[in-house]
């Protein structure tokens, strides 16, 4: 008789120093099943399922596959396993091509010779499979990052594997992408593969999974078949209080428009873009993925060159010609593409916030007052409740979703008349995000104006007062809060 579980983990702990990630975690999953791992950022989640790989060593607990107890002790073992995994952060190599990103460890495993044709044939095969084309000899960093997840999935699915962990791979994906991916995991799940499935967004539980692990302060909070439990409940179960509201109400209050940009072009990616935003106003724009968003608004920045367009701020025209420039402007930007654009990973929470508002911290002299910088980061910390023993924990060490936070305070607390936020909750849980919507309230109170871009509908109708959607790099539409509509919005955004 085959055993129940194609996976035990039983009474797994882990601490790092003094941080207890895990204590006595116990998740079983069968075969042919989706299991979602869910709970706030820190929660242990990704400490959980790196153990299982082989990535993270864990201190006690015992892990059985198909039954029989195995001793995982390093990536390689877990493939040997039949372990798939698909990392929170991304582990592609920017300057090696799409087929040799999937094939790279065979490539450092057993043999000399490479068959270089078969191995870009059997890349591209494995990728139309996922029902996407991407062509195998591109550069990874000439990728938009959704194309990148497809190439992250594609890499953990080239062997065998009994069991696929995805950490959060939706995070980066259009809903029409999202429901792809879907298409892809119920098929697997067919194939009779165990799927251990991470996210923040509580609503694809009940679309794909068959049972859910929650977990709390390192701790499993509740195990339930999905059937058996509702939204409400696992968000209690996550953040141990009931969440009141998703999207806080907030007082309108337009003053004049401010802010207009036109006619923006970029090569073929960018066709003339004009919007204009008002004091107070928080203006959404969204879209699909490659829609020409963040490329939009890296052109407002120079971070990429325009072929043409005007930005006027208080009615005179900015000449910018470096994002240093559009800062010292009035302009601000949260990017995209954090990992590499928004954060120093080897420095603390403190010198990572500090870092934009130097002037602010600074005396006449140039030296930085240490208590207003303590103060000033423990007050943002606090805000948007960053999980660290201390700021001076260095950022590489937090969760991958504390880590967004942190990029988040050091972009909030600056003194700018326009703020950029790209895709600003990706990755952060749902406690938090609600704590995010309130900064943003706040600065638009206070006469700042928003553009924040966002693929979740959901999330641009409950936080933005009008909404721009963009399709390959032109406006499509602008879209007044009472014509809101998911149904709406995504129909023009699919054209
Ligand atoms: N290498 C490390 N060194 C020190 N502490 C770590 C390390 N990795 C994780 N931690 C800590 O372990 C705890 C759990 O982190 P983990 O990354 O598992 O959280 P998570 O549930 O995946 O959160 P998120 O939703 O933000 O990705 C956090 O407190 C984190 O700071
Ligand atoms: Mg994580």
């Amino acid at each position: 008789m085959s055993p129940e579980y194609r996976v035990e983990l039983l009474n797994v702990s882990k601490s790092f120093g003094g941080i207890n990630a895990l204590q006595k975690v116990t998740l079983k999953s069968k075969p042919g099943e989706i299991h979602a791992l869910v709970g706030e950022n820190g929660a242990g989640k990704s400490t959980l399922v790196k153990i299982l790989s082989g990535a993270c060593k864990k201190d006690n607990g015992i892990i059985k596959i198909d039954g029989v107890e195995v001793e995982i002790k390093n990536p390689q073992d877990g493939r040997k396993a039949g372990i798939g995994i698909i990392y929170q952060e991304f582990s592609l190599v920017p300057d090696l091509s799409v087929s040799e990103n999937i094939y790279l460890h065979t490539l450092s495993e057993k043999k000399i010779f490479m068959r270089w044709q078969k191995m870009n044939r059997n890349a591209n095969e494995l990728i139309t499979s996922l029902g996407f084309a991407i062509n195998p000899l591109t550069k990874i960093r000439d990728l938009s990052i959704a194309d990148q997840q497809i190439v992250e999935i594609a890499k953990a699915l080239s062997e065998n594997v009994k069991i696929l962990i995805l950490d959060e791979p939706t995070a980066v994906l259009a809903p029409n992408e999202t429901s792809l991916l879907f298409d892809v995991l119920k098929r697997l799940k067919q194939k009779g593969v165990t799927i251990i499935y991470i996210s923040h967004r509580i609503e694809e539980i009940f679309i794909i999974a068959d049972s859910i692990t929650v977990l709390k302060d390192g701790r499993v909070s509740g195990c339930y078949l999905v059937p058996e439990i509702n939204k409400e409940d696992i968000i209690k179960l996550m953040i141990g209080r009931k969440l009141n509201a998703y999207f806080p109400k907030r007082e309108i209050i337009h003053g004049d428009e401010i802010f207009k940009v036109e006619n923006i072009c970029v090569r073929d990616k960018v066709k003339n873009v004009t919007f204009s935003v008002h004091e107070g106003e928080i203006l959404g724009i969204t879209g699909l993925v490659g829609s020409g968003r963040t490329e939009t608004v890296r052109a407002i920045f120079s971070a990429d060159k325009k072929k043409s367009g005007t930005i006027r701020l208080n009615g005179v025209d900015l000449n910018i010609a470096s994002p240093a420039d559009a800062v010292s402007s009035g302009l601000g930007l949260v990017p995209e593409d954090r990992k590499n654009q928004g954060i120093i990973l080897p420095m603390s929470i403190k010198c990572n916030i500090s870092l934009t508002n130097l002037g602010r911290l600074s005396n006449k002299l140039g030296f930085i007052k240490n208590k207003k910088e303590n103060c000033y980061t423990l007050q943002l910390m606090e805000k948007l409740a960053i999980k660290a023993e201390s700021s001076e924990v260095i950022v590489s060490d937090l969760s991958g979703g504390n880590q967004q936070k942190v990029i988040l305070a050091k972009w909030l607390g600056i003194d700018c008349k326009v703020l950029f936020l790209d895709e600003p909750t990706r990755g952060i849980d749902v406690g938090a995000k609600v704590e995010i919507y309130n900064l943003i309230n706040e600065l638009a109170a206070k006469g700042m104006c928003i553009v924040m871009i966002s693929s979740e509908i959901l999330e641009v109708m409950g936080v933005c007062d009008r909404i721009l959607v963009m399709k390959e790099g032109a406006v499509q539409d602008m879209i007044e809060k009472d014509e809101f509509s998911v149904e709406h919005i995504l129909r023009i955004a699919v054209g």
